[in-house]
């Protein structure tokens, strides 16, 4: 079999989402296939930093740590996945004294303590991170429903960023002026979400605040194709900066579709290969000049993936290139005969 990661070198790490679970139940094919990992969740603030304060009993940092030391036993890269969400972010965070609100400026606060604590642990283990994570609302405006914008998502300076994504950038970059910064959302390929995207990436870029944009990834036979991949990832480029798919998935159920099958639909194998097919000839030859640096999987192999549990809980799904057994499958095949 040959490996994703050997095939890709020429071009870009590849990559995979992991969790300390994983890292055993699907440790052969991780060593074989990729050559960068990402944590799935064990980074993000709820997992990383559960307790209020910033002492060292306000951080739990076993999990990550141990994926890190993973990737550096086996030589792989490692992305950071995320300082800044809306979502997965303990409720203490956003809660003052008593029953109240915690205030903006001491929010920024919480945001700067939290990200130094992290970029200084990993400095020189973590190349990149996901600074901001999801910040847009499907239209390109702001998302209302974050308690970072709602409390943090003024404009104080005038420079186009809301105060917390600004000061998120900012931070990072101060803690680890190495490290590549990245905003990072879904349905950015495209459409009026890809206008704030873009708008953002400029107002960032005009202050040498970000390094580049990380595209999710998570489609479906559906779509998107490589070509309105290539005009996404093209046009970043155009302002200096790097793409990467740092969540990339095939959902064998066209959005929209709640049918639970107990196999996958009939086709859905084949049309997900051509899928992966069309999409990775777009990354091989967008990899030209840096414009795209990496595609990370979010998972390996069909046996851990979040699809079996959204958009409908409980639904199996089968996204990866490998299946629950970690044998390839005919995406698998696709990808790496050209
Ligand atoms: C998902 C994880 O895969 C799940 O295990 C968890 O329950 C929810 O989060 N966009 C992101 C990822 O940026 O962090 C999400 O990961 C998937 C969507």
């Amino acid at each position: 079999m040959p490996s994703l990661a050997e095939a890709y070198r020429p071009y870009f790490p590849i990559g995979a989402a992991v969790d300390g679970r994983t890292i055993v139940t699907q440790e052969e094919l991780l060593l074989s296939q990729v050559n960068s990992l990402v944590a799935e969740n064990d980074m993000k603030w709820e997992r990383i930093h559960p307790r209020a304060g910033d002492g060292g009993a306000s951080y739990d940092f076993a999990d990550a740590d141990r994926i890190v030391e993973f990737a550096r036993q086996h030589g792989m890269k490692v992305r950071g996945h995320t300082l800044i969400w809306h979502r997965q972010t303990p409720a203490w965070v956003f809660q003052g004294s008593g029953a109240v609100e915690v205030s903006r400026q001491e929010l920024l606060e919480r945001l700067r303590r939290h990200i130094e604590a992290l970029l200084r642990r990993y400095q020189g283990k973590v190349y990149c991170w996901d600074v901001v994570n999801e910040a847009l609302a499907e239209d390109g405006s702001w998302r209302a429903d974050s308690p970072w914008q709602r409390i943090a998502g003024g404009d104080g300076d005038g420079d186009g960023i809301p105060d917390f994504i600004a000061a998120a950038f900012r931070t990072a970059r101060a803690a680890d002026p190495a490290a590549k910064l990245f905003y990072n959302d879904y349905n950015i390929e495209s459409g009026r979400k890809q206008e704030g995207a873009f708008a953002l990436a400029e107002a960032l870029s005009r202050q040498g605040l970000i390094d580049g944009v990380g595209i999710q990834g998570h489609w479906s036979v559906a779509g998107p194709d490589g070509e309105t991949v290539r005009r996404a990832v093209r046009r970043f480029a155009s302002l200096g900066l790097t793409v990467q798919v740092t969540e990339l998935d095939v959902s064998v159920f066209p959005g929209g579709d709640r049918s639970s099958p107990a196999q996958p639909p009939p086709g859905g194998m084949d049309l997900q290969a051509e899928r992966y097919r069309d999409l990775f000839r777009v990354f091989r030859e967008e990899a030209d000049g840096g414009r795209l640096s990496g595609v990370t999987f979010w998972g390996i192999a069909d046996d851990h993936t979040w699809l079996d549990d959204f958009p409908v809980k409980g639904r199996k799904d089968w996204p990866l290139l490998f299946d629950a057994a970690h044998r390839p499958k005919k995406a698998f095949q696709a990808v790496v005969s050209w």
